[in-house]
């Protein structure tokens, strides 16, 4: 269902113009201060007259980019397919993808991913962050900020969770910690090198198990200490490519290192990954020893 909504979106950029990306951006504006988007807004915005706003409005509303409101009073909203428009236009415009294909890498209920080429030939995952990302655990976290927006809305929920997932790669990159790197982001977009792997749950079983758990475990200490706590690792978002390299992905739900309970996110993840290790492989492991262990050599 939502790998068909980023699919219309990609088809949906041959069909609008730059007049029309004017508009849509005007009801990403609008939207900031008020619940529905009326032409009066749109027209002060672009400088363009009511009457071509409005037959503009009727192509976006057929294409499925904005919804259009009778009650309290007439006004436009931008659809995720709309921001998705948004965000895919800035990243050609900017240089950072020049292609972007139909069919989905991974799809899921808290974000689509694509894979797409850069002007440069190189090959990119694409990642359209969606509502509902933030985790329980992330919502307690950002609560007080959200709480003095008076507008909360998906599109702020999409952004903060790319934003956040973007600045977590930028540090572990920069520091030489193993996860793909960042290319560039927009919107609730995130663009990241293409990982030729599979993750650790489908991938096939590994020459040195061991290995594999000991590599994550030195990535995840490594990431400890650029400042950065994974908080929702799994054998889900672990990636194994050649060589049984591992890569970790997913992080938008990243705890900061000095957060006061950094020894419970830390202890969660470190022990979910031991403990599915273990289930799969028998290595004749204590994932709760090695929680421990793993908690004392970074000093919590
Ligand atoms: N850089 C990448 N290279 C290759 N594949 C990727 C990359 N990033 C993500 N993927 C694929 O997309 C899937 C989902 O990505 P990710 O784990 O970042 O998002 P998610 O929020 O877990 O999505 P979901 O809602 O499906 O759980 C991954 O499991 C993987 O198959
Ligand atoms: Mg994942």
């Amino acid at each position: 269902m939502l790998a068909v909504s980023v699919k219309l979106s990609i088809s949906a950029l041959r069909s609008i113009d730059e007049k029309d990306y004017r508009i849509l951006v005007a009801i990403e504006h609008g939207m900031s201060t008020r619940e529905y988007v009326e032409t009066r807004f749109i027209a002060g915005f672009t400088g363009f007259g009511e009457e071509f706003i409005l037959r503009r409005l009727k192509k976006l509303n057929k294409l499925g980019l904005v919804q259009r409101t009778k009650q309290p009073y007439v006004g436009y909203l931008l659809t995720s397919r709309g921001y998705d428009c948004l965000a895919l236009n800035a990243l050609i415009k900017k240089g950072v993808i020049h292609m972007i294909s139909t069919t989905p890498l991974g799809e899921g209920k808290e974000s689509e991913v694509y894979m797409g080429v850069t002007p440069g030939e190189k090959i990119v995952a694409v990642k359209f962050h969606r509502v509902g990302r933030i985790s329980f655990r992330k919502t307690k976290r950002v609560r007080g900020y959200i709480a003095e927006k008076k507008h909360i809305s998906w599109i702020y929920e999409a952004r903060l969770s790319a934003t956040q997932e973007y600045k977590a790669l930028m540090s572990l990159y920069k520091r030489g910690v193993s996860v793909p790197q960042p290319i560039g982001w927009n919107r609730h977009v995130v663009v990241t090198e293409f990982i030729n792997g599979v993750e650790l749950y489908r991938a096939p079983d590994p020459s040195n198990p061991r290995g594999i758990l000991e590599k994550t475990l030195s990535e995840v200490e490594k990431a400890f200490r650029v400042g950065i706590i994974h908080g929702d690792l799994s054998e889900y978002n672990i990636m194994v490519a050649e060589g049984e390299a591992i890569y970790i992905i997913d992080w938008p739900q990243w705890i900061p290192s000095t957060h006061p309970q950094a020894a419970l996110y830390l202890s969660r993840d470190v022990k979910r990954v031991a403990t599915y290790m273990e289930k799969r492989f028998k290595l004749g492991l204590d994932p709760e020893k090695i929680t421990e262990e793993f908690l004392r050599q970074v000093g919590l």
